[in-house]
């Protein structure tokens, strides 16, 4: 059993809460050994400049073959996220076209399309899950026709989807995963049955005129990423940054007064309480020292985007929320080659949500009846299963 400094699965409010964790841990240095469900010892980078510096640092990279440890080799792993070059390259360049700022502008009105549709049925009832009306199917539906698979069982794919990324047990992670692979393989059997002029029939053209292109792994595991990337993070983009207005009276005022100020907030809210707490896995290729630390080859790294964001030495006053701060450098996306593909879909998605809901719903506060929150498990991401609303 290897040395920990804090094993973070025992503390019961840290998924709620854990920024009173990293500040302490910041406070004793930038790099700490934790223990999580699939390491007995990871190395945890809480410190801003180490953080920025280990996910742009290709020492560290993402085969975790070598590593003792838990991590699948499930067939949606073959992605550009769990991914080194060449590969990684070569699995970004298939579909970064579709996702720069130009093409993603094209799809504003759309986006703003089905916000609409979304609050036309929300709005009359006066109060709402937040999560289920907007913050889950927005993000959810744009995903889904941008690649081509409108008509996706979003129910069947969201328990798949959350048993993936922030599942409440490791057994049940390993069985999502299965079951997400095989669901995917048939999808994409489906399509290739019936193509279309969307991304995924592109991906499948490419698999099987260019054997080079893609193998069938990779297939699927690129499906798998940009529809779980689609919207396991921008779900939480909407609903955590929403409650960061409703905690904070006076920006959502000044908000209100101002939509001027709307790019500005949404980037606050990315800093201040992101979706994507934690980077995933990176892997030592070698004995790397940093933070005063010595990492050996092969030992897993963990980037905590949420603590990064939150160190005082980058952002004054870090636990302010201020939606006229500046935030340039916030780690929310990430950092390095794998800096979020879908950074600017998100932002567009975000700034529509937030806009529109706040000019639909003036009275907009958190209902009083509600349950305590219920907390997405895990380290991976941040944010409430249910934001009950009302206006
Ligand atoms: C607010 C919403 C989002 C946040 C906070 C977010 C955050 C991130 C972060 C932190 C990473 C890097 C993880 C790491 O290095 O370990 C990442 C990668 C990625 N994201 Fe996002 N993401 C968001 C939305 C999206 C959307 C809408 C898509 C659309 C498909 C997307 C697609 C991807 C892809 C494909 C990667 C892998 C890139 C690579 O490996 O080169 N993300 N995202």
């Amino acid at each position: 059993m290897s040395e920990v400094d804090i094993d973070l699965r025992g503390v019961a409010d840290f998924t709620a809460n854990p920024y009173p964790y990293y500040e302490r841990m910041r406070a004793a240095g930038p790099v700490h050994p934790i223990r999580t469900d699939e390491f007995d010892r990871v190395w945890l980078v809480v410190g801003y400049e180490e953080g920025r510096a280990v996910l742009a640092d290709q020492r560290f990279g993402k085969d975790w073959r070598a590593t003792p440890g838990e991590m699948g080799g499930d067939l949606i792993n073959a992605n550009m996220l769990e991914a080194d070059a060449p590969d990684h390259t070569r699995l970004r360049k298939l579909v970064a076209r579709a996702f720069t700022a130009r093409r993603i502008a094209s799809l504003r009105p759309r986006v703003q399309e089905i916000t609409d549709h979304l609050l036309d049925v929300m709005v009359p009832g006066g109060r709402a899950d937040l999560v289920d009306a907007l913050a889950f199917p927005l993000p959810m539906t744009v995903i889904c026709e941008l690649i081509g698979v409108p008509d996706l069982d979003r129910s069947a794919f969201r328990k798949l989807s959350n048993g993936v990324v922030a599942p409440e047990s490791p057994q049940e992670e390993g069985e999502a995963a299965r079951a997400m692979g095989v669901y995917l393989a048939e999808l994409i059997e489906d399509k290739r049955c019936s193509p279309g002029d969307d991304l995924l029939s592109a991906l499948i053209a490419a698999r099987y005129e260019d054997d080079d292109a893609l193998s069938p792994d990779e297939l699927v595991g690129m499906a798998f990423l940009l529809l779980v990337a689609g919207h396991e993070t921008t779900v939480n983009l909407i609903s955590n940054g929403v409650r960061a207005l409703l905690d904070h009276p006076d920006q959502l005022a000044a908000l209100r007064a101002d939509f001027g100020l709307l790019d500005g907030a949404v980037e606050e809210m990315l800093r201040y309480d992101g979706p994507v707490e934690n980077s995933t896995f990176r892997f030592a290729r070698e004995r790397i020292e940093i933070g005063g630390r010595v990492i050996h080859s092969g030992e897993p790294v963990l980037v905590s985007l949420a603590s990064a964001d939150r160190d005082p030495g980058r952002f004054p006053e870090p636990d302010r929320f201020d939606i006229r701060r500046e935030t340039q450098g916030h780690l929310a996306f990430g950092h390095g080659m794998h800096f979020c593909l879908g950074a600017p879909l998100a932002r567009m998605e975000g700034r529509i949500a937030i806009r529109t809901l706040l000019e639909r719903c003036p009275g907009l506060a958190p209902d009083p009846d509600a349950e305590a929150p219920r907390w997405v498990p895990g380290m991976l991401i941040r944010g409430v299963r249910k934001l009950p609303v009302r206006w």
